[in-house]
């Protein structure tokens, strides 16, 4: 079409978006230039602004390596990961999910750990940390043979992939469920870490006076054939930002008892106090398990 107006540039972009043969394809790229021809007319965006934003993209792409994703940084910045995430679990998002946003951390192939082990790799400071989770279907039976994987940051704030002073697979480990769907490990008990804020969504962070660290938090990622592989990260409700993650990850059925114990360990007296237990209940859904793509290596 040899373009008259500022409407028939949209005509003519959402015509062609209708070409592809892949039906989804076509309803998601028609969707998505509909409403980014409407956003652009509503901010009536300027050529220097256009330019800006095309370069943050460039950026953000140049930022994203083997051990930094600022794409995944950014959606989750934006609260898009969340919302994809609630919209594609509990019935649509109608009643509450053990469903969390991946994040930009998972790491495939960690080390397997037996039941009762712990998942500290090297010197790490914090207070212990005991789990005891249980995985279930949705009637509330026991799901045997599941894989967990499970990861966290340390005390000091970083990931293993991010801290040289920490060994490699630090603080990750996978475990199976027992025929109770148990499974049960020993970890330091973790606090909230800043989200990486050298980059563009550091600035965008910045830019808005947001703060930018997440609620301490226990992620884990279940595997079992026939149900919708589980992500999920369970989070402290004591930590001073639980209200505030910058992710927008933290739901109500994420929130996990982390238990203070100042008294000695009933089991191991050289366990000092304080130290900590979380009891958690992960609930799987029926569906194809399908493993993410890992966003770091
Ligand atoms: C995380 O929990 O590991 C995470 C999630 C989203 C963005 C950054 C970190
Ligand atoms: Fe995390």
């Amino acid at each position: 079409m040899i373009i008259r107006t500022l409407d028939e540039v949209t005509l003519d972009a959402v015509a062609a978006m209708k070409s592809a043969d892949n039906p989804r394809f076509r309803e998601i790229m028609v969707a998505l230039v509909t409403h980014l021809h409407a956003f652009v007319r509503e901010v009536r965006l300027t050529e220097v602004e256009f330019r800006e934003a095309a370069a943050i993209l460039e950026e953000m792409g140049k930022l994203t390596s083997d051990t930094q994703n600022e794409l995944v940084l950014m959606a989750g910045s934006l609260g898009v990961s969340s919302l994809v995430c609630l919209l594609n679990n509990g019935d649509g998002g109608a009643t509450e999910t053990s469903q969390s946003v991946l994040g930009p951390f998972w790491r495939l192939n960690s080390p397997q750990v037996a039941n009762g082990g712990t998942i500290v790799r090297s010197d790490t400071p914090g207070d212990p940390l005991f789990v005891t989770a249980r995985v279930v279907d949705r009637a509330g039976e026991p799901i045997a043979g599941a894989e967990m994987d499970v990861w966290h940051a340390s005390p000091v704030g970083l990931y293993e992939n991010q801290d040289p002073e920490q060994a490699e697979m630090n603080l990750r480990g996978k475990f199976v469920t027992d025929s109770e769907g148990r499974f049960w490990f020993s970890t330091v008990k973790m606090v909230g870490y800043p989200i990486p804020i050298d980059g563009v969504v550091g600035r965008m962070l910045n830019t808005q006076h947001r703060q930018p660290n997440r609620p301490a938090h226990l992620h884990a990622l279940i595997f079992k054939p026939g149900f919708k592989v589980l992500i999920s990260q369970v989070y402290d409700p004591m930590d001073p930002n639980i209200e505030v993650d910058p992710q927008f990850g933290v739901t109500r059925a994420l929130l996990g008892d982390y238990v203070r114990h100042d008294e000695p360990h009933p089991l191991d007296a050289t366990i000092r106090a304080p130290w900590y237990s979380l009891d958690y209940t992960y609930v799987m859904e029926p569906g194809e398990a399908i493993l993410p793509r890992p966003p770091i290596k």
